[in-house]
């Protein structure tokens, strides 16, 4: 048995601060004390010397302890075409993305560029991600590995392409599926890792891949199934010329069986208020990509449209490498916070707080599991320093409330405001 505490300001959400009053929406104890035992969370309380009698107790202060943070698409191979200049989607894959992604039929590449991506993640506070590799198993083996040893709770899977790729990235029909029943069986569920069925999206899969990866995907209960989905207004005309017989392009995914629980579509930005409806009543989940939306040009995620009441989408945020531009959900929050104000919403610091943190296990459906500080969870947490850098010391001194200094920290936090990563209660990132 290992046992061990960490004593600070501590952060977690209880419910949806979009739908219910903001201020009923945290909980905020200003020195608490988490105990942590086998690698979950055993109990969070005000700090108590009787309480901490015994532990190895890490004290922090000038910090704030939140949830790890949960990062709901992105692409592990692209951490090698971050930056990449000038092109909208279609010709960013063309030029850029299918060429770096064809080194990872080489696993010495792809376990050398696991790790690195890896090890930006937690230095960056993100403790899960949901990752697309390439077409080639060897790459998922890869990540599968490099997660593994690290402990963390992470989602992934074999990229399905086969058509409009370049050759040597395509898969050869029925070896796609069997190739991904093998992972899917090897790896979900083994420690915390977790597969999802990846067709890349619509434009690159024939019809008869997208409805095998459907049945595949409802065979394993539990499995995710994780694709794009408008995200440029050219891609949306080549998806309607594709498949002239559908109404829309979420319809295109929903005829073939792909939309449900745990499925995640990135992007979603030219969608209706029919796609809106069909999220909610489905229980599919949305991951909001601004850095690369903005990046890329893409356009702007309707947050607000996503995020009404009366019939609620699951909405988590997205780095998005590498079109997506940074790998802290601090940053994210920053652009998502301007995308938001392109469509007249205001997104606050709770609401974006809780996006990283539970609201993207929520979009997830791993809400009981991580996402939360509270008694059972696993222990994946991170201590945001609020005098990281000496604009944000500076800056924290006329920051009063809570939501003023969360707001700061969204806006001009990053990297360098994560003091300490924690993965199942093992310090998996110290900054210093
Ligand atoms: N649509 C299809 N593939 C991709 C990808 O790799 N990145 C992004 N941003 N959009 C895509
Ligand atoms: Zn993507």
């Amino acid at each position: 048995m290992s046992l061990s505490a960490i004593r600070g300001a501590a952060l977690t959400f209880t419910q949806d601060p979009f739908f219910n009053k903001p201020e009923e929406s945290y909980s905020f104890i200003e020195d608490a004390l988490i105990v942590i035992q086998d690698g979950l969370i055993k109990s969070v309380a005000p700090y108590a010397a009787e309480a901490a009698e015994g532990l190895a107790v890490e004290r922090h202060e000038d910090a704030i302890i939140c949830p790890g943070f949960i990062d709901c698409h992105t692409h592990y191979p692209q951490i090698r075409i971050i930056g990449a200049f000038g092109e909208q989607l279609l010709e960013w894959l063309n030029t850029y993305t299918f060429a770096a992604e064809q080194a990872f039929a080489d696993p010495d590449q792809a376990r050398m560029t696991a790790r690195v991506f890896l090890a930006e993640l937690l230095r960056c506070g993100a403790t899960t991600a949901a990752v697309y590799c390439t077409v080639h198993p060897q790459s998922v083996e890869a990540f599968f590995e490099a997660s593994a040893e690290v402990g963390a709770r992470m989602i992934a899977g074999k990229v399905l392409m086969d058509r409009n790729a370049p050759a040597s990235l395509l898969d050869a029909a029925g070896r796609d599926i069997e190739e991904s029943r093998r992972l899917l069986e090897k790896w979900h569920g083994h420690g915390r890792q977790l597969y999802a069925v990846t067709p890349r999206f619509a434009p690159s899969s024939t019809p008869r891949q997208l409805e095998a990866a459907a049945r595949l995907w409802r065979e394993y209960p539990g499995s995710y199934l994780q694709t794009h989905l408008s995200e440029n207004v050219a891609e949306l005309a080549w998806v309607r010329e594709l498949f002239p017989e559908r109404g829309s392009y979420l319809d295109v995914y929903n005829h073939y069986g792909l939309v449900g629980p745990r499925s995640i579509f990135g992007h979603c930005i030219h969608l209706e208020e029919d796609d809106f409806a069909r999220f909610s009543r489905d229980g599919a989940a949305m991951a909001h990509c601004p850095t690369s939306n903005l990046f890329l040009g893409s356009g702007f995620f309707k947050l607000l449209e996503a995020k009404k009441k009366w019939r609620p989408v699951k909405v988590g945020l997205a780095s998005d490498i590498g079109a997506g531009t940074s790998f802290s959900m601090l940053q994210t929050l920053n652009e998502a916070y301007k995308a938001a104000r392109m469509t007249g919403a205001r997104l606050t610091a709770l609401e974006g707080f809780y996006l990283a943190t539970r609201g993207g296990a929520e979009a997830l459906d791993l809400a009981d599991k991580i996402g939360s500080l509270a008694p059972g969870f696993e222990a994946d947490l991170i201590v945001l320093d609020l005098k990281a850098t000496p604009l944000m010391e500076f800056r924290m001194q006329y920051a009063g409330t809570l939501a003023e200094k969360l707001f700061v920290l969204m806006t001009i936090g990053d990297d360098r405001a994560v003091r300490a990563t924690y993965v199942a209660g093992r310090k998996a990132h110290w900054r210093g």
